[in-house]
């Protein structure tokens, strides 16, 4: 596929997720984590994350989408399907593939706070800061990104290209 630009191999993101499950590990010990994934983005990140976890954890999916240009945020946040685990009390953790603008997290943020969870912190793969439109801060990064379009390891364009192992740039 010549558009396509490997960024991060799946070695490196195996080694990243491997490094996260182990800091999320210690910094959770003795508590039990609510992993809150986001679809449909975040359902390979999630899923490798989960299994690098030492800690007892209940998985559950929260789907939102966002009206946009194809490449482009725009910010209006439609709630598709809600948890059907309960929130209240529980220490949540919400699993990003990417934050860009920051409006989706801003979104869900406001969302799941109102059920009053005993923390709510936010684990993304990829942090693309120099777009951030709102300040929506990520407490564990996999890698900070700057420009270009990226897709594979879940992140798609119009739907296509998540199941690739690898995170690439998309050459338009
Ligand atoms: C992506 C990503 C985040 C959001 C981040 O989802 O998974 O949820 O965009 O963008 P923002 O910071 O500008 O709000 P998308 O809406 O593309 O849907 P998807 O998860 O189904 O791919």
């Amino acid at each position: 596929m010549a558009n396509l630009e490997v960024l991060f191999d799946r070695a490196a993101i195996a080694h990243r997720v491997a490094e996260l499950g182990r800091q999320l590990s210690a910094d959770y010990a003795g508590r039990e984590l609510l992993v809150v994934g986001v679809l449909n983005g975040a359902f390979i990140f999630t899923a490798d994350l989960v299994r690098a976890l030492d800690l007892p954890v209940t998985v559950d999916f929260i789907r939102v989408a966002s009206y946009r240009e194809a490449t482009c945020s725009s910010g209006q946040i439609c709630l598709r399907q809600d948890l059907a685990e309960p929130v209240a009390g529980r220490h949540l953790l919400l699993v990003e593939d990417i934050v860009d603008t920051g409006r989706t997290l801003t979104w869900l943020k406001n969302h799941l706070l109102a059920h009053q969870p005993a923390s709510l912190q936010v684990c993304a793969l990829l942090d693309k800061r120099e777009r951030r439109e709102v300040a929506a801060s990520v407490d564990y990064a996999g890698f900070p990104v700057a420009e270009g379009f990226l897709v594979g390891y879940g992140l798609d364009y119009c739907g296509r290209y998540r199941q690739l192992p690898d995170i690439c740039h998309l050459r338009q």
